[in-house]
């Protein structure tokens, strides 16, 4: 099988790669992928398979992503500007990427007579869940999303829908909870609040920190993605998630302090990201039910070994965090 992977230099994405090539050695893999800020090839470094292939781009480059998608079996889309409190101030490129870059694939696709196109998105479609209601995100709940990354993926997804339905693109749609793991950018909750603390530096916490996330680790994300790609129907959409039981950001923290050894005087409260979706929890039960997927790795335990990869990886994070991201931070968490 020919994979298209786009956005493999990513979190998600290079956990997926790194995953893939240890379970599917023998499939061909090209990774599409921009390097923007997100992007980092340190990630992929332990790769050396002969059927791994690396192009730099732009998942909008129509004529390149034209090129590439020849003979190509599988597209599995990850590409994307992520993270919510740069929608909020730059919607733009969230548009334009996530947007316009997915139906620049789809059409591709579509041309190529490829056999999947998988599409990655998220919970964030489906907007926010009242604090302490039992409640769950399915499969079937209306999309109501309330940031720019948010209505940006859920445009993506009704385009990936309109492919399948107007034009019979072979296509499935996962939407998936708040991931965690190694290889995450230190702009996300979980990895900023390790990073700063090795750096001697507080955790911003936005608001009140009772915000509710479903955490999912990332390998237990790829492993469903890998069941819909070989076991799921043409057309559908599954949701996947991590956890049985609400937690606050602030219990988060409080984990995250306690496996550190500090106590709560490195807590911050910052001001609130603006229309900060107060709740989500996902109702991951058809794609148990379907194909006997559940997460693997349980947060205690998986929070635990990801404080651990922090601390055993300094040079990546710390390069991370050089340049670019300083601005960013000044900017974003100017009081
Ligand atoms: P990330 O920001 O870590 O990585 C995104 C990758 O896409 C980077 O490597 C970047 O260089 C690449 N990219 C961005 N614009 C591009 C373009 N125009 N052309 C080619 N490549 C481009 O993101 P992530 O956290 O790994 O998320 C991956 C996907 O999963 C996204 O679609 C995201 O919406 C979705 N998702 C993420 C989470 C999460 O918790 N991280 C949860 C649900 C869904
Ligand atoms: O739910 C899935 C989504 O999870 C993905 O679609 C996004 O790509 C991914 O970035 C993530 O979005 P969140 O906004 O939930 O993740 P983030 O790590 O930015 O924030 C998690 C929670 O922590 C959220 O309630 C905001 C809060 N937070 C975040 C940061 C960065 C803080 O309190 N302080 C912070 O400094």
């Amino acid at each position: 099988m020919k994979l298209l992977v786009t956005g493999g230099a990513g979190f998600i994405g290079s956990n997926f790669l790194l995953y893939w090539l240890k379970y599917h050695p023998n499939d061909q893999i090209i990774n599409l992928d921009k390097l923007t800020y997100a992007g980092n090839l340190a990630n992929l470094a332990s790769i050396s398979s002969p059927t791994y292939s690396f192009i730099q781009g732009d998942i909008c480059d129509v004529k390149l992503v034209s090129e590439i998608m020849d003979g190509v079996d599988t597209v599995v889309h990850f590409a994307a500007e992520s993270h919510v409190d740069r929608s909020i101030v730059d919607p733009p490129v969230f548009l334009r990427t996530n947007i316009i870059g997915t139906q620049v694939l789809l059409d591709a696709a579509l041309r190529k007579k490829v056999k999947r196109f998988h599409h990655i998105s998220t919970d964030e479609v489906f907007g926010s869940l009242e604090i302490e209601s039992k409640e769950k995100f399915r499969e079937s709940t209306p999309y109501n999303p309330r940031s720019p990354y948010a209505a940006s993926k859920a445009a993506a997804d009704y385009m990936v829908r309109v492919y399948c339905i107007t034009y019979g693109l072979p296509v499935t749609i996962t939407n998936c909870s708040n991931n965690f793991g190694p290889f995450q950018h230190p702009e996300k909750l979980i990895p900023l609040a390790i990073t700063n603390i090795l750096e001697g530096k507080k955790i911003p916490v936005y608001g009140d920190g009772r915000y509710v996330r479903d955490w999912l680790y990332v390998e237990d994300h790829c492993r469903a993605i890998d069941q819909v790609l070989r076991n799921g129907k043409i057309g559908e959409t599954y949701c996947v998630g991590g956890m049985t039981k609400d937690i606050t950001n602030l219990e988060v923290v409080k984990k995250i302090l306690s496996l550190m050894d500090k106590d709560d005087s490195w807590i911050e409260y910052v001001k609130d990201r603006p229309g900060h979706d107060r709740r989500y929890a996902m109702d991951f039960r058809k794609i148990e039910k379907e194909f006997g997927w559940k997460p693997e790795h349980d947060f205690e335990t998986w929070l635990g070994k990801t404080v651990e990869w922090y601390k055993e990886n300094t040079s990546w994070w710390k390069k991370v965090k050089k340049g670019e991201f300083q601005d960013y931070y000044r900017k974003q968490y100017k009081q």
